[in-house]
């Protein structure tokens, strides 16, 4: 998609994110996790040590660890989510910071506990060349023996260009236009809300990758596979498992 850059999602989707994503609404992502189910893995993980979050959003997630009790800090490229964010009352202990994730110039060495990337963020980089580097970062940024995170869709060969309803009202219609590029492993995509008041168009793009390309780019970067699980909840991973919750360590 011409013109896309790593703030185009967040600049879009700011507006309408917590309204879609924060809450029960009919246009809400298939296999939206519980931010709590969330929180207490990253807290079992974390051993009281600093977490981070990559493309942090709205804070839906770092908000509920935050909760916990540990120290988080957040990354995300866009500067409307990040606004969004520090809006909240219950973001105000959380430490925000404007960059790429494959980037995170700004930050130390060896300093969490944790990296997470939940809800499919880490597709949210374009190219295997910008999510090897995001892996990259998380090395640097980890302490040694630190954990690795990612919530992940499992990919599924099938799927093609379609145009789908995402909800429906009187007086407006969310559609899902997708189309998929499996050369590239890309998804582009629009929602577009048609309203009496006109349209908006909400566009995304995507780099998918399967469980093992992860384990790959993890392996090259000094990671070691410590758990796969189906969900936040330790229920098993299958081949009929449609989304993944990985757990590397830096070794
Ligand atoms: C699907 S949202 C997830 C937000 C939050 N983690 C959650 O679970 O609700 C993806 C977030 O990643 C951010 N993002 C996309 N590309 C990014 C990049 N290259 N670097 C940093 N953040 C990025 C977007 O701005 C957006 O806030």
């Amino acid at each position: 998609m011409k013109d896309y850059k790593a703030s185009t999602y967040g600049d879009t989707y700011a507006a309408v994110y917590d309204l879609w994503y924060g809450e029960e609404d009919s246009a809400r992502a298939k296999n939206l996790s519980d931010p709590e189910h969330v929180a207490r893995k990253v807290l079992e993980l974390a051993e009281a040590g600093a977490v981070l979050e990559l493309g942090i959003g709205s804070g839906r997630l770092a908000i509920a660890i935050d909760k916990m009790g540990l120290e988080v800090t957040g990354v995300d490229s866009s500067a409307l989510m990040l606004d969004l964010l520090r809006s909240k009352h219950d973001a105000k202990n959380i430490s925000i910071v404007l960059d790429d994730m494959s980037k995170c110039s700004e930050l130390e060495d060896n300093s969490y506990s944790v990296v997470l990337i939940g809800f499919n963020t880490f597709f949210n980089l374009t190219t295997r060349k910008s999510q090897q580097e995001c892996i990259q970062t998380c090395a640097r940024v980890l302490k040694p023996k630190g954990k690795l995170i990612i919530e992940a869709f499992v990919p599924v060969p099938q799927v093609t260009d379609h145009v789908s309803v995402r909800s429906m009202e009187v007086d407006e219609l969310l559609l899902d236009a997708v189309k998929v590029d499996p050369i590239n492993q890309t998804i582009s995509g629009q929602l577009v809300k048609m309203s009496t008041a006109g349209n908006q168009f909400y566009p995304y793009l995507l780099r998918y990758c399967s469980p093992t390309e992860i384990d790959e780019m993890a392996v090259e970067s000094g990671f070691k596979l410590v758990e796969r699980h189906q969900d936040w909840l330790n229920n098993s991973f299958h081949e009929e498992s449609s989304k993944h919750v990985s757990v590397w360590q830096y070794l």
